[in-house]
This record gives structure tokens, sequence and C-alpha cells, in this order.
């Protein structure tokens, strides 16, 4: 029987719940918990940060990861697909996300080709004592100011043709035997290996200091909106949730799957990993700052691409046998990192398998060379770094608040499906969802989210970001967002070729959920 791409009856399936958990953990825990997490709770208030952190993930977290989960384990499809069967408008609110995906796999696919380049590096400390010029000038010829260069820099290119040919090979090998595989193999090597330098860090000297830093709480943060807008963005990115990745994944699950449950462990896992990073990543700076003889707030790139890139390196300059030290972190950013790659160029070949009726390995290859092309053409330059800061700051700022939004309100008071998804998730898991939920993401996640947005993009426009020339930021800030809406509505309007999908069966049936008093 061919692989239909449609239709729920054959689809292929993880081969189990723990490899569902463990691809989930590996799309989740990725470079958001290494280089992102750490510097943005420095930044917004230490210790007191985790108090809106852990609310983001009670408030919003879990219960759009469950929304995502639902929403894909009952209607079978990437996003785009399965949000269709849900209600037919929705479906570009799914091309949406596609969207976002595949620009976040870009340039995510780039820094992952410096931390292997960093990785080989690590083996005779390449960096030497000036980090900062290192990674600037002679590893990413980086131009001074931003532009837009077409000057290929090989120290880029070659690792990063190796991360596409790699992500085309397991995407081809499908869900069971490439993705799976490699979450299984690499989430236990990435706990063991980062598990081990996290121990270094917090026995070398200084590291208390470090974690004084890190942990020491301000306070006053608290009644600073942009703490609890950073943390709302920092948990939408490390879950990876509102994407359209979780519904996808949730997608391969069997019919009967404990989700929510599933979701609870992945949630803490996910957490866990970052409050972990945090630890391993102060100890280190403490230690750096212990050496040089200042205090840690003095320490400067506390945080993305700077810290990994930049301050690390120098970390492990002021190590007696520093090369192991080095190897484990490198190698911890490729893994997390890679293991995430995988699932946002999964999340964008199914959708667009799906939609056009193509078979695994040519929705693989194509969504893969495509991918490349572009990734290769504005992250591999002289100029990858400025792009790369912009595009970032604009999808993740902007375009997932805006996905979530969009998604809680359409499905909870357009669609009116809320409830139907609740007693879903209620019939098949153990951990029981009560009408709080639909209370989080009908009411108190969209209005928040909402005041965040609003608040995020005046802020761009009054400001600008990072000082950027105006010019620039609306071709690759701006212009991300706009490409995202464009390509939403290009690929809702195209067709699906004829492929009708009158036969598809939502299980539990809606009369059964019906009957459900819970
Ligand atoms: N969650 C991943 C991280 O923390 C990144 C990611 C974002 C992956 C969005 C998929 C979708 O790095």
């Amino acid at each position: 029987m061919t692989e239909t791409a449609n239709s729920g009856a054959q689809r292929q399936t993880w081969t189990s719940n723990r490899g569902f958990i463990l691809a989930a953990i590996g799309s989740a825990v990725g470079l958001g918990n290494i280089w992102r997490f750490p510097g943005v709770a420095y930044d917004s208030g230490g210790g007191a940060f985790l108090i809106p952190y852990l609310i983001a993930l009670v408030t919003a977290g879990l219960p759009i990861l469950f929304l995502d989960y639902s929403i894909g384990q009952r209607f079978r499809g990437a996003a785009p697909l399965a949000l269709r069967r849900l209600t037919k408008r929705a479906e570009v609110i799914g091309w949406f996300q596609t969207m976002l995906l595949f620009i976040i796999s870009v340039y995510y696919a780039a820094v992952i080709a410096w931390a292997l380049s960093y990785f080989y590096f690590s083996f005779g400390n390449k960096w030497g004592s000036d980090t900062t010029a290192f990674f600037l000038s002679d590893y990413l010829h980086a131009t001074d100011e931003a532009g837009v260069s077409t000057d290929l820099v090989a120290g880029v290119a070659w690792p990063l043709a190796a991360v596409w040919v790699l992500i085309i090979v397991i995407l081809a090998l499908g869900i069971a035997n490439g993705v799976e595989k490699v979450n299984v193999i690499g989430i236990p090597l990435l706990i063991l290996g980062f598990g081990a330098l996290v121990i270094r860090a917090v026995t070398l000297p200084g590291a208390t200091d470090g974690l004084n830093a890190l942990f020491t709480p301000d306070w006053g943060a608290l009644t600073d909106l942009n703490v609890w807008i950073a943390a709302y963005s920092q948990i939408f990115f490390s879950m990876s949730i509102a994407f359209g990745i979780m519904i996808a994944y949730s997608s391969f699950q069997r019919r009967r799957a404990n989700m929510t449950s599933s979701g609870l462990v992945v949630g803490f896992a996910n957490s866990s990993f970052e409050i972990l990073a945090g630890i391993g990543v102060f100890s280190a700076l403490g230690f750096l700052a212990n050496q040089q003889g200042v205090g840690v707030g003095e320490l400067e790139g506390l945080t993305g691409p700077i810290l990994s890139f930049v301050t690390f390196p120098a970390v492990i300059s002021e190590m007696p046998g520093s090369v192991l030290f080095g190897v484990l972190f490198f190698g911890s950013l490729v893994i997390a990192g890679f293991t995430s790659l995988v699932s946002l160029v999964v999340g964008v070949s199914i959708a667009v398998q799906e939609k056009f009726g193509l078979s695994q390995r040519t929705a693989a290859v194509t969504v893969g060379v495509v991918s490349a092309v572009v990734s290769f053409s504005l992250f591999a330059t002289t100029t990858g770094l400025w792009t790369l800061d912009t595009v970032d700051q604009y999808a993740n700022n902007v375009g997932v608040v805006l996905s979530a939004i969009v998604m809680t309100v359409s499905v909870v008071w357009v669609a009116r499906k809320g409830d139907l998804l609740r007693r879903h998730l209620n019939a098949i898991s153990t951990f029981k969802l009560g009408r709080w939920w639909l209370v989080l993401i009908g009411i108190v996640g969209p209005i928040f989210l909402t005041v965040m947005l609003v608040q995020k993009v005046i802020d761009l426009i009054s400001d600008g970001y990072e000082g950027y020339p105006d010019w620039y930021l609306n071709v690759f800030g701006w212009g991300t967002v706009g490409l995202a809406v464009v390509g939403a509505i290009l690929f809702t309007v195209a067709s699906w070729g004829g492929r009708d999908d009158k036969d598809f069966q939502a299980w539990p049936s809606d009369e059964f959920l019906e009957g459900q008093k819970r």
C-alpha cells in the first residue's frame, strides 16, 4: 500500500511512547536552553526571573503544549492539515507556523555549523587569547556593519553542508527509522555529556560567584513588563510551542496515547535542562571572572552567540586540561541543536508532503535542498551574523507570539473546539484537564500574549533593534514577518490537488466525546 500522506489509517507512528517523549525533548532542548536561557535569566532579574518563568510555564507553556498535542494527535497531520481538519479556515495558521519553521531552520542550521567548527577547534584551543577577534574576523570574516554580501565563508559553508546533508538523510529515513533513532541516541548522550560538563563547572574556583550572580534575586525586576515578556518568549521558543512542530510530532502518536502525562514529562525535562544549563554556564563564568580578577557583572557578552562563541572559548582557554571541557560544551551544543533542527525541518517537510501528495523522500529532499540553498546564501556569508541576529529577533518575538494568539483564539472562540479537544485529551490520558485549561488557553493566554506583542511591536518600531539601520530591519526584520504572512496565504490557496479528505475519521468520535461528562 502506498503511503498516502492524508489518510489517517496507515499513518506512520513512533515505535513507542518513549520514542515520542525523547523526540519531543529533543525538539525542546536546543540552542535556546544553552545559549539563550542563562543570559536572559541573568539580564531579567537573576533569581527573581524564575518566578515569571515558572508562571509562564504553567499558565502558557504547558497549556499550549497540550493544545498542540491535542490538535496533532486528533487530526493527524502537520499543522496545515491538522488545523484544516479542525476547521477549514484555520489552514492558513498552519502555514504561517510552517513558514516560521522554515525561517528559523535556515539560520538555526548555521549556528549548529559554527558549533561543529568550534567542536573541532576545541581540540587545540584554536581561538587563541583574543576570542572576540577570532570569532568575528578569523572565523566568520564578518563585515563591520550589517549589510548584504554574497561572499561565502568556507569555514562556515563546509560544516553547514554537512548539517544539511545529514538532515536530508534523516528525514528521508522517516519518523521511526530516522527522527526517532537520532533522538534515542542523541538525548542520552547529551544528558551524559552536559551533565559531566556541569559537574566540572560547579567545582571550578569562583563557581559560586557565578551562581550568586545568576541566582541573587532582583525583586524590582518583577514589576518590569519586559521581564515578563522575556519569560514568556523564552518559554515559547524553548518548548517549541505554537510553531506547529508539536502538532506534527503528536500526529505520529498512536490513537491511544497518554498525551498530557507525556507533556508534563517533556515540559519538566526541558525546564530542568534549562536551569541546569544556567548553573553550568554561570559557574564557568564565575571561574572566568575569578581568573581575570573582576566581578561577574563586569564580564561582557553574557548572552546569545557571543556567550557561546566568544565568552565560553575564553573560559576554556583559562582552564588547565581544557580540551575535554571544550569538547563537551560544543559537542552538547551540536547535539542539542541538531535534534531541534530535525524537528524544525520535519515540521516543514511533512506539511509540504501532505499538501502536495508527495512521497516522504521527495518531500524531504525538496524541502532540504531549498532550505539549504537559502541557508547558504544568507547565513554562510560574511554578513551572516547580522542577518541571523535580526531574523531571530523578529521571528521569535513577533512571529510566534502572533501565531499563538491567532491559534488559541481561533480554536477556542471561532471554531469553538476547545472543549472537544479537552475531552479528547481526557479520554486517552491519565492526567485530566479541567475547565481551567480552557480559561488558560482561551482567556489568560491570549490577553497576556496580546499585551506582550503590542509592547514588543511598539519597542521595535520606536527603538529599532541593536542599532541596525532602518532599511536592514525593514528587509530582514519586518520582511521576515511579511514573508511568513505572504507565504502562508500562497500555500493555503494552492490546491490540495484533488485529494479529498472525506474519509478522515477522528477518533474517538465527536459523538462519543459529547457524551463524556468530564
Ligand atoms: N526549542 C528549541 C531550542 O530551545 C528551538 C526550537 C524552536 C525548535 C522552535 C523548534 C521550534 O533551541
